[in-house]
């Protein structure tokens, strides 16, 4: 093929752009960086493809300067950072990386789990500023995982997959979702229940949804003071699932007992509220982030590029 012209946002782990270079060329050398909006703008008049990011908003005045782009190939599984019905009007494939980043943002949701329930963080800075005094019979005092119930809201891939780790820990697994999965339900013995319901029994709540119009806010005031005074919520999906506000008052007053949070409302900017708290424990939106996961997720989006550039549906194409 004529070399195409691909606009990469910012460097990605792994040797997948160095493949892609023996046939498309850059637009600009991929930085560690992050790409300004205004130089983003400015470069994608020309570009054949485009690889992106969560942090960038694709959006009509994107996509609009953009007449040669047969491709948007976002890093993320999740997409929407991107306007997917404006690029498929424009005749724009839009890609995302599923699958490879399950079992990691799974393991991530089990280790805030673990580590908001056995309250790693507050011990770990009890060690080091020289608190820790001996052994204690009420030092630091935790929940039991095991035999617990779980509550997943969300049974997608991720979800699932944070589901069947629970076995382990021999605990209940009660899921929502948008659509009921009979079959996933007796595989991995699960039990469906309305949102509500989920909310009074669980007692770790694990967030698993694709942010949508529909699940913007869906856990706020109403949905905290249903739960166990002794809950913890885990989100590893998208901040704007959760009203941060309305988090930051039920982990203040003991609505809840405690949060594991990867993802925030208004990333990168955290709710003041939260920092403060002892009972969250924060992680810097890292659920994917393990180096061969990263460096698969990146092999996606080139082929995924090099698929279209070549007149072909990419197989991870979402439109
Ligand atoms: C990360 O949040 C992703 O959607 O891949
Ligand atoms: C969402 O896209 C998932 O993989 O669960």
């Amino acid at each position: 093929m004529d070399r195409k012209k691909v606009l990469i946002t910012r460097d990605l782990p792994g040797d997948a752009i160095k493949f892609l270079e023996a046939d498309c060329d850059l637009l600009c050398a991929p930085s560690k960086d992050e790409m300004p909006r205004a130089r983003l703008l400015e470069l994608i008049p020309e570009a054949d493809a485009l690889i992106c990011l969560l942090s960038e908003k694709i959006d009509k005045e994107v996509i609009s300067k953009a007449p040669k782009l047969k491709v948007i190939s976002n890093y993320a599984v999740g997409y929407n950072n991107i306007d997917v019905e404006f690029a498929t009007k424009s005749g724009i494939y839009v890609t995302n990386t599923p699958d490879v980043l399950t079992e990691a943002t799974a393991d991530l949701a089990w280790a805030l789990l673990l580590c908001t329930a056995r309250r790693i963080v507050e011990g770990d800075s009890l060690v080091r500023q020289n608190q820790f005094t001996g052994w204690a019979p009420d030092l630091l005092l935790g929940l039991d995982v095991s035999c617990k119930t779980l509550g997943i809201v969300g049974l997608g891939r991720i979800g699932l997959a944070v589901a069947r780790r629970a076995s382990g820990f021999g605990m209940k697994v009660v899921y929502w979702s948008k659509k009921r999965k009979e079959d996933l339900e007796e595989k991995y013995n699960l039990e469906y229940e309305t949102l509500d319901d989920l909310l009074e029994l669980a007692d770790f709540v694990s967030l698993n949804v694709a942010l949508t119009e529909e699940t913007h806010h869906l856990i706020g005031q109403r949905e905290f003071s249903l739960m166990k005074k002794s809950a913890i919520l885990i989100n590893t999906a998208r901040g704007q699932v959760v009203d941060e506000a309305a988090l930051v008052e039920a982990l203040k007053s003991g609505q809840i007992r405690a949060a594991g949070l990867d993802v925030y409302e208004n990333e990168p900017q955290v709710h003041p509220g939260l920092l403060g708290l002892e009972n969250v424990v924060l992680a810097p939106h890292v659920g994917s982030g393990t180096i061969d996961t990263r460096a698969k997720m990146a092999e996606m989006v080139v082929l995924d590029v090099l698929t279209a550039l070549k007149g072909h549906k990419p197989i991870n194409a979402i439109n």
